[in-house]
């Protein structure tokens, strides 16, 4: 595994004000994207640019998964309504890097490879910053409301669980662990029999933030085990977060009451069908 080196620690000569966004931690992890951004423009002086742009993509990749993570998490739990567009923005980032990594590996032309490295991090860490970060939690600054916490009374185990079964688990105890509680919930909400808006929405707000560090930490371990269907999995979860926006919306609008209670529970299954397909074909990579 490439380690994470962190950079230079004074404030990057790149940053604005109009960069901060209000939130520490956003901040702070803007700040050493940037710092890696001029390590790029330092090493590009000094001739050493191709080692670094390898070293910077490696980097990239799993540093946008935890800083969107933290993102995303300060969205949902402040109901920004803007955050379906936001995260559509940092998955198409996502996708941007991994083109990048497999760009770099079949050109030749180093020179090119720069240039692009040069102009995808010019582009992405400003105008995101700008048009989409800052927005967004100077947005939630004004409006800070407390993360939905669901207290619900359910007796569940994996041994009498009618949706779980022992080929599920992974063996690797925060995924299980996961993945056991979201088919908790699924079963959950299979055998309640009646649920109310009120208790929907809220439910759907738990499990869309769940869900949201469910896949980082899927997609960190796919990065560490070098899972080779890693992209394609990855768009699986993409397709699952656009979805969970979506329901979150007819939930939130009063379409002459439909089958609430069905739309979140064929979501719910959707996953746990994922989990049974997709998520037990970590098992023979993590094992190797
Ligand atoms: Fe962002
Ligand atoms: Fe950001
Ligand atoms: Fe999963
Ligand atoms: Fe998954």
């Amino acid at each position: 595994m490439e380690s994470i080196e962190p950079g230079y620690h004074s404030r990057p000569r790149n940053w604005t004000d109009d960069l901060a966004s209000g939130n520490d931690l956003v901040d702070q992890q803007h700040q050493e994207l940037l710092r890696r951004f001029e390590m790029l423009e330092d090493a590009l002086k000094s001739g050493q640019a191709f080692a670094e742009v390898k070293a910077l993509a490696a980097f990239l990749q799993r540093y946008v998964l935890t800083h969107f993570n933290t993102e995303e998490r300060y969205m949902l739990a402040g109901h920004y309504p803007g955050s379906a567009i936001h995260s559509g923005e940092h998955d198409q980032c996502k996708r941007r890097i991994f083109q990048f990594k497999q760009f770099i590996e079949t050109e030749s032309d180093r020179k090119k490879i720069i240039a692009v490295a040069y102009s995808m991090l010019a582009i992405w860490v400003r105008e995101h910053i700008l048009n989409h970060d800052v927005q967004c939690f100077q947005y939630l600054k004004h409006r800070k409301k407390a993360e939905a916490a669901v207290d619900i009374d359910y007796e569940w185990s994996p041994e009498s669980s009618k949706l779980w079964t022992p080929d599920f688990e992974i063996g690797i105890e925060n995924i299980d662990t996961q993945h056991r509680n979201l088919v908790m919930w699924t079963e959950y909400v299979q055998d309640a029999e009646s649920l109310s808006d009120e208790e929907i929405r809220q439910l759907l707000d738990f499990i869309h933030g769940f869900i949201v560090t469910h896949f980082t930490d899927e997609e960190l371990l796919m990065m560490d085990i070098q899972f080779p269907d890693f992209e394609k999995h990855s768009e699986l979860h993409y397709a699952t977060r656009t979805k969970f926006f979506e329901v979150k919306e007819w939930v939130g609008q009063d379409l002459g009451a439909p089958d609430k209670r069905g739309m979140v529970l064929e979501l719910f299954q959707a996953y746990v069908e994922h989990i049974g397909q997709y998520d037990t074909q970590f098992k023979k990579y993590f094992r190797s």
